[in-house]
C-alpha cells in the first residue's frame, strides 16, 4: 500500500485515540474535537486516562447550527462524553456557536480564533462520502484559501446548516488525527488514505504540512486498504 499517512489498525481504536487526547490534555495543548457518533467513546476513555484538563484548551472543527443543548450539537456530545466527566475543566472551551447560524457563527468563530496560528492536535472523523469536519465532496468550501472558518450546507444527516474550519487550518495543525470505524467507511478510507488526492474525497486533501497525519482504524474500516494501493 502506498500512503502518506501513518496508519494504525487496532482492536481498540477509541483507546488509541483516548491515549493521544489525554497526553495532549496533560501537555496543555490546543485540541480540536470532532462530531459524529464515532468519537464519543474515545472522549469517555480520555477522561479516565486524564481527569485534569486545566492546562488544555478545547476547540471544534465543525458544528451543526443548533443550540448547544440540542442532541445534534457536537459541543453537546463532547460535554456529555468529556467535559461533564472531568475533575478539572479545560482552561478554555471555545465552542462554535451553532445557534447563530452558519455565516454569523463562522464569523464569530474566526474572531474566537484570534491570533492563534495553529492547533496542536486536530481530531477528525470521516464520512462514508469522504467528508471531514463539514467539508463535503466537490464543494466550493474545499477551495477556500482566505477564510479560516466558513458556513456550509449539510450533505449528510443531520440536514442542518454547518460551521466548519477550512483546509488551510487543518493543514497547519501540528498533528492531524483521524478516528474511523465501521465497514461502511471502508471505501472512503481507501479513497482518502491510499488514493490520489481529489476534491471528490475531501479527506484525501487533509494532511498536516509540518507534522504527522495519523489514521486510527478498526479492522472493518481498514478492510479495503490493501487492494487500493
Ligand atoms: C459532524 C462531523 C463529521 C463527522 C463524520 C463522521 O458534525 O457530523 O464532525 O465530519 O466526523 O460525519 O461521523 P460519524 O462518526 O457519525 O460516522
Amino acid at each position: 500500500m502506498v500512503t502518506d499517512v501513518d496508519i494504525v489498525i487496532s482492536d481498540d481504536p477509541a483507546g488509541v485515540v483516548a491515549d493521544l487526547l489525554a497526553a495532549q490534555a496533560h501537555a496543555g495543548g490546543h485540541i480540536v474535537l470532532t462530531g459524529g457518533s464515532t468519537p464519543g467513546h474515545a472522549y469517555e476513555l480520555a477522561t479516565e486516562r486524564e481527569r485534569d484538563w486545566s492546562r488544555a484548551e478545547l476547540w471544534w472543527g465543525d458544528e451543526r447550527c443548533v443550540p448547544p443543548d440540542d442532541e445534534r450539537s457536537n459541543f453537546g456530545m463532547a460535554k456529555r462524553a468529556l467535559l461533564d466527566r472531568l475533575d478539572a475543566q479545560p482552561a478554555a472551551v471555545h465552542r462554535m456557536r451553532g445557534e447563530l447560524g452558519a455565516e454569523a457563527g463562522a464569523e464569530d468563530y474566526d474572531r474566537e480564533l484570534g491570533e492563534l496560528a495553529r492547533f496542536d492536535l486536530v481530531l477528525l472523523g470521516l464520512g462514508s462520502d469522504g467528508h471531514i469536519a463539514s467539508l463535503y465532496p466537490n464543494q466550493p468550501t474545499l477551495a477556500e484559501t482566505e477564510r479560516r472558518v466558513v458556513g456550509a450546507e449539510a450533505h449528510l444527516e443531520p440536514f442542518v446548516d454547518r460551521i466548519t474550519v477550512t483546509l488551510p487550518v487543518l493543514r497547519a495543525a501540528r498533528e492531524l488525527l483521524f478516528l474511523v470505524a465501521g465497514a461502511d467507511k471502508a471505501d472512503a478510507v481507501a479513497r482518502a488514505f491510499a488514493g490520489e488526492p481529489s476534491p471528490a474525497t475531501p479527506a484525501s486533501l487533509a494532511r498536516a504540512l509540518d507534522g504527522p497525519t495519523t489514521v486510527v482504524l478498526d479492522h472493518a474500516a481498514a478492510r479495503a486498504l490493501g487492494s487500493s494501493a
